[in-house]
This record gives structure tokens, sequence and C-alpha cells, in this order.
């Protein structure tokens, strides 16, 4: 490293030290946020580092990323992407490439997805051109079940695509297994719940795609970015021409010819000898990612065991603070999982003497953030109405999830006495009310 390059990156250690908030938390005041990023010294560093070296466009960092980042989530391809929902749409359009042959979905192929939760799931769904299939999930683990989904399955479903519930896995096992049996496809949408497990497995690796966000609410950050993540190399290939133009050929960005028939190709009606690196096969997008936010990625990569144990912790000094408090239903994990929270999800009994407008109310007010599980029951939002889709059964709980459920922070920025206040707070609350 130079001389002048070693001096900047211990300034900018320095600068780092200069602008830890040393304030503490006054209650009341400090804002408790329900999510966000928790940025160390090193990520400032491999920030500007990055920039130092103007590493822009995808580059050295981005594939050491993908590479560990596939080691660490037991898959064998990553794809860094521009966000989470840029890689729910490439993980589900990957199932409409002319490559899978007889298996591809096709305009009006039906897919399983879950009523109440992140519209980036569904959408990708709908930009294809096939059909949504609602089923509902159930109160306190807010997952769909493996019996509701197994309910929805008709002649037309080709796929199966729902997100682990605020880091709660859904009973993945046995929908991975219902997948196999009808040959489904199965696409995990990750982005809430990176390092959750089932049976002692992550979540993520149960399905043929998987999809991660890096937005700074999710478990790691890289400001924006996102993930998809595959065992099938055949489907890795999909994803990354999709990701990259739809171009045919894989060469990274400043590589050439790595095949060593970069002019040998005769693909469509193209002339023989055809320069692959401009040949497309598929109807493609440029949803790349930078190398900058690689870098801040790698250096974030190697806390996550940390933050994954903090959201679990601080998930269980939340339980256990709530545990008798009534008209209030808590989160709990599915059984056989060991969720890496994302949330703590709160549903307010409808017979209870207080509203959750007021109660969401009482906890803002005194700087305590909420958010509500998403879109709620999204077929009731302007966008879905007109769209075409199916729903199987009742949408009773999504109904209360959009009408009584609302959920608090469980990140690693948030400390003890954030929690207990947080804690007090509710108390405090549901007591003047009950
Ligand atoms: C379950 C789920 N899927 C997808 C996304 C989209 O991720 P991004 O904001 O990176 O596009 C989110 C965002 O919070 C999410 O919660």
């Amino acid at each position: 490293m130079s001389d002048h390059k070693a001096l900047i990156l211990d300034e900018v250690r320095k600068y780092h030290l200069e602008r830890e908030d040393g304030r503490g938390f006054v209650p009341g005041v400090t804002e408790i946020w329900p999510s966000g990023a928790v940025l160390d010294e090193a990520d400032r560093v491999a920030l500007v580092e990055a920039a130092l070296d103007m590493r822009i466009a995808a580059g050295s960092s981005s594939r050491r990323f993908e590479s560990r980042f596939a080691r660490r989530m037991g898959r064998r391809k990553a794809h860094l992407t521009n966000s989470g929902s840029s890689a729910n749409l490439l993980a589900m359009t990957a199932l409409t490439s002319p490559q899978l042959e007889d298996r591809r979905l096709r305009p009006g192929d039906e897919v399983i997805t879950v009523a109440a939760g992140f519209p980036t799931t569904v959408n990708p769904i709908l930009q294809n051109g096939l059909v949504p299939v609602f089923v509902d999930v159930d109160l306190g683990t807010y997952n769909a079940t493996a019996d509701r989904v197994a309910a929805a399955i008709g002649p037309r479903t080709r796929a199966i695509m729902i997100a682990h519930a605020l880091g709660n896995p859904f009973e993945v096992a046995e929908i991975a297994q219902l997948a196999e049996d009808h040959d489904l496809f199965l696409i995990e949408d990750n982005c809430d719940a990176v390092g959750s497990t089932y049976d002692g497995q992550l979540t993520g690796t149960f399905g043929d795609l998987t999809t991660v966000s890096f937005y700074p609410a999710h478990h790691l950050t890289m400001g924006e970015g996102g993930c998809v993540l595959t065992a099938n190399l055949a489907l890795a290939r999909i994803v990354e021409s999709l990701r990259d133009w739809g171009r045919d050929c894989w060469c990274e960005p400043g590589e050439s010819n790595k095949c060593l028939k970069r002019f040998d190709y005769q693909m469509g009606t193209l002339p023989a000898g055809y320069d692959h690196k401009y040949i497309f096969s598929h109807v493609g997008y440029n949803l790349k990612t930078t190398d900058l936010q690689a870098a801040l990625g790698l250096t974030q990569l190697e806390k996550l065991d940390e933050f994954v144990e903090a959201r679990r912790r601080n998930w269980r000094r939340l339980s256990e603070g709530l545990a008798d408090v009534p008209w209030l239903l808590l989160p709990r994990a599915t059984p056989r999982s060991d969720p890496s929270w994302f949330g703590f999800v709160l549903t307010v009994d409808p017979e209870a003497p207080f509203t959750r407008a007021e109660l969401v109310a009482f906890l803002e007010d005194r700087r305590i953030g909420t958010r509500r599980l998403f879109a709620g029951n999204l077929t009731r939002h302007p966008a879905y109405i007109d769209q075409p889709h199916r729903v199987v059964g009742s949408l009773a709980n999504s109904d209360i999830v959009t009408e009584q459920t609302f959920w608090v922070g469980v990140y690693p920025g948030l400390t003890d006495e954030m929690l207990d206040y947080m804690i007090a707070s509710v108390r405090e609350f549901v007591e003047a009310r009950g």
C-alpha cells in the first residue's frame, strides 16, 4: 500500500472515532429505529479504500463477495444485484427462460405466494405475465403453512415463491417436498432471514433459487443491493445472463474470451463467428451492482454471525419482557426453526380496549419506531385489485395483519437500555388502558 493511501486510511480511522456518537441513550429523545445499518470503522475504511482505488464498476470485490457469500449461505453460486427486488425479479424471470425447455414457466402459469407481505415478492410474478395464487398466513408466525400451499396447487401451478416472514422461516422443508412431489420450482425470498435455520439447515438452501436484500434495514448492508443464490449451475447461468443485459457470454467485465471460442459461435440467425460478447440469449436487464457496494459487503459479511446473534438476543429480551402483557399477540418462531429475526411483530387483539393506531401513536411519540407488516393484504391495494390472481381459502388473517399488526426493531444497533424502554413503554400504555 502506498504511503499516501496508508495515511489517508489512518485519517479515516480517526475520523470514524470522532464521528462516534458519545451522547448515549436519552429515553423519549433518542430515536429508536425499527431497523438500520450497523457500520463500523472497517466498513468506513473499506468504502474509502474502494473509492481511492476507483473500483467503481463490479470487479474484484464483487467477485470475492459473491464467492464468500455463496459459501457462507451453502449455495454454489451467488450473483449480486442492485436490490433485493431486482434479485426477486431475476429469480422469477429465470424460470421463464427458454433454456429450461419444457419446464419453463409460460404466461398464464400460476405461482403460489402469500397475500400478506412485501410487494416485490409478488410483483415479478405479474411482471412475467404469470398469475399469483394467494394463500393466507397464520397469526403469530405470519407465514403460510404447507397445508395452505398444498390446497392451492392446481393444474396450472408451476412454482412457489414465498418470503420467510420477518426472519421467521416458513415450513420450508415440507414446502420443498411439496414442490418436488408436484414438479414445481421453489423460490425462497430470504431477504429478511439471512442466518435463519429450519431443521438446523439455513433458509435459502431448500429451494431452487433464493434471494437476499442488502438495503440498510437488512441483516447485511451495502446501502442498496441484493443477491440471487442457487446450487443449480444452469439456473445460475440464466440469472447471470438476465442480470447482464441478456448476453450469452459469461466473461466478467474486463475479461475477454474466457471460453476460448469468442469468435467461433453461430447462434440464432447471426453470421458465424459473431462476437460472443454481443450475442443475446435472453431478453435481459442490467441489474448489476458496483464494486463500492461489494467492498462494504465484504466487511459487513465478517460480522454476520454477531449480527444474527444480536438479533436473536434482542428478540428474546422483548419476548420475555412482554410475555404477560394482555391484548397483544406475541410472535412465535415456526416449530423446528431458529429465526434470525428481522423485527418483533405484535398483533393487537381486535377485542382490546385500545386500537393499534393508539398504541403506535404512543410509541412513535416516545421515538420508538414502528413499521407495518409491509403491505398487509396485498389484494386490497389499488395496484393489485385489477391484476389477474387467484385466492385460495379465506384471507382473514391477512386482513387482521392489515388492521391490527405492526412491528418494532430488534436490529443489532439497539441496546438493552433501548429494549427495556420499549418494553416499559408498551406495558405502561396497556396497563393504563386495560
Ligand atoms: C421480504 C422482502 N423481499 C424483498 C424486499 C426488497 O428488497 P430491496 O428493498 O432491497 O429491494 C424486501 C424489502 O424489505 C423484503 O422485506
